[in-house]
């Protein structure tokens, strides 16, 4: 997920007509910190047979609704209103993985993974408030039982970016979704029946993916449900409310299943400042993105999630200048490569909160399979750096195992190792599918993978 530049360019003119004349910092969100007491650095990592290769996924992005209007189960997400509306695109039946989550393991088998996350859709479990579909979560269960036979350990997030259509109120964003009057307790009551349901198969779970992206985007940038511009006074009622839900999400979790695992998975860019960046304010504005949520919820979790796609200097030209980017250094959508700054980013979390981590995504939108492969091999090789440099990294996760529905990017932007076809559903490998599958094979302490030099030049 990344953030458009329009809206940014609006608000870098009124931080220049606000900040004429003045010469601090500008912080609208107020100080970042240096963060929570720095805690005992963990032990020398213990990886070697126990590293994590994975792929991510998500509901929206992967499921086909398999509901029709009028049917009992007949759900909606804020998304669907939002495409409806043509704010985003629509996602159809996306990878049908609801009615063929079997083309996902067959794939998943093949690649050799030994880890797959992938996401409940809520809307689908709890189609009105208070009113559940068993069969779905039935299925949602099965998909974890299927895995673990397999012997693929699911990883379950409970939220990636959607909310049931119930908790969005058109007329009233302030009170939608994370700021919902009923959001927390219905929240819980969904919690307690996914983990009692998937928890005979699992052992990692993650209460939310990104809520600090979404949040960044629904109530700064405007651009995602339920679409309000720069209302920094909602950015923190929907941090303190995510964060009151992941703590409440992790209590569940270890109650019902002492032995799991709590995973947070933050969306955590590389951020530099930029010349044009007037009182630092975007750069101030995105380092909050990055640590706010995190800050309030580290302590309940075993493994910290780094979501890591790509570097970038936050300033009104580099944002307006994104789309026009292409050549070795910028994927298809724009988005600056650079490993470098995942060994950095590895380092800040490290540092900041002194836990184990695992990298929950990681990916390339390209049409070039080489560059993907470039793309990976590299992070990797910045993954190993960090952790023969004592960094306690347990996991890589592939965004993505086929080409999906990327948000407002539509389908145009391809993440995938694989894509389905359309007649079969099968999902068809493409080389860097060969190619990760090796890796794995070969390299299960990813220490060894060596950096190379780009091949290609889209
Ligand atoms: C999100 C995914 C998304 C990916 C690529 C992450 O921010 O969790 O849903 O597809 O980035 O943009």
């Amino acid at each position: 997920m990344k953030f458009s530049f329009s809206p940014w360019a609006g608000l870098f003119c009124a931080t220049v007509f606000l900040t004429s004349g003045c010469v601090n910092l500008i912080d609208p969100l107020g100080p970042i910190g240096k963060g929570p007491e720095p805690r005992p650095p963990v032990a020398k990592p213990q990886l070697k047979e126990k590293f994590a290769w994975g792929f991510s996924t998500s509901s929206y992005q992967y499921e086909d609704p398999a509901v029709k209007p009028g049917e009992a189960d007949y759900f909606q997400t804020d998304w669907d209103i939002f495409a409806d509306e043509g704010k985003v695109p629509p996602k159809g039946n996306a990878l049908y993985s609801w009615t063929h989550f079997d083309k996902d393991l067959e794939a998943l088998k093949k690649s050799g993974v030994t880890h797959y996350r992938f996401s409940i859709e809520w809307a689908r479990v709890e189609p009105k408030p208070g009113v559940y579909n068993e069969a779905a979560i039935r299925g949602y269960a099965a998909m974890a039982r299927k895995l673990k036979e397999a012997g693929i350990e699911p990883v379950v997030c409970l939220w990636h970016f959607t909310f049931p259509a119930w908790l969005y109120d058109k007329k009233n964003p302030g009170q939608s979704n994370w700021l919902h009057p009923t959001v927390r307790e219905r929240w819980n009551v969904y919690v307690e029946k996914m983990v009692k349901a998937t928890a005979p198969y699992t052992k990692y779970y993650a209460p939310q993916n990104e809520p600090n992206g979404q949040i960044t985007t629904a109530y700064l940038v405007g651009q995602w449900p339920p679409g309000m511009d720069l209302a920094f006074g909602h950015y923190w009622k929907a941090i303190d409310a995510s964060t009151g839900m992941f703590r409440d999400a992790a209590a569940r979790i270890k109650k019902i299943k002492p032995s799991a695992l709590v995973v947070s998975v933050e969306a955590l860019p590389w951020w530099e400042r930029a010349p044009l960046d007037p009182g630092g304010l975007i750069y101030n504005t995105m380092i909050h993105g990055n640590v706010d949520h995190l800050d309030r919820i580290y302590d309940v979790c075993d493994i910290l999630g780094i979501n890591y796609y790509y570097s970038q200097a936050p300033g009104p030209l580099s944002l307006l200048a994104e789309p026009y980017r292409h050549g070795p250094n910028f994927t298809m959508m724009g988005w600056t490569i650079n490993p470098d700054g995942l060994y950095k980013e590895i380092q800040r979390v490290a540092k900041r909160y002194g836990k184990p981590m695992m990298i929950t995504e990681n990916g390339i939108a390209t049409k070039d399979d080489k560059k993907r492969i470039w793309y990976i091999q590299n992070h990797l090789a910045a993954i190993g750096r960090a952790i023969r440099d004592g960094y306690d990294v347990r996991g890589y996760f592939s965004w993505s195992l086929a080409d999906n529905y990327e948000w407002h990017y539509g389908y145009e932007a391809k993440f995938g190792l694989s894509h389905m076809n359309p007649e079969t559903y099968v999902r068809e490998p493409k080389p860097s599918m060969g190619w990760f599958k090796d890796i794995i094979r070969g390299h299960r302490t990813v220490g060894s993978v060596p950096s190379i030099q780009p091949s290609t030049d889209e």
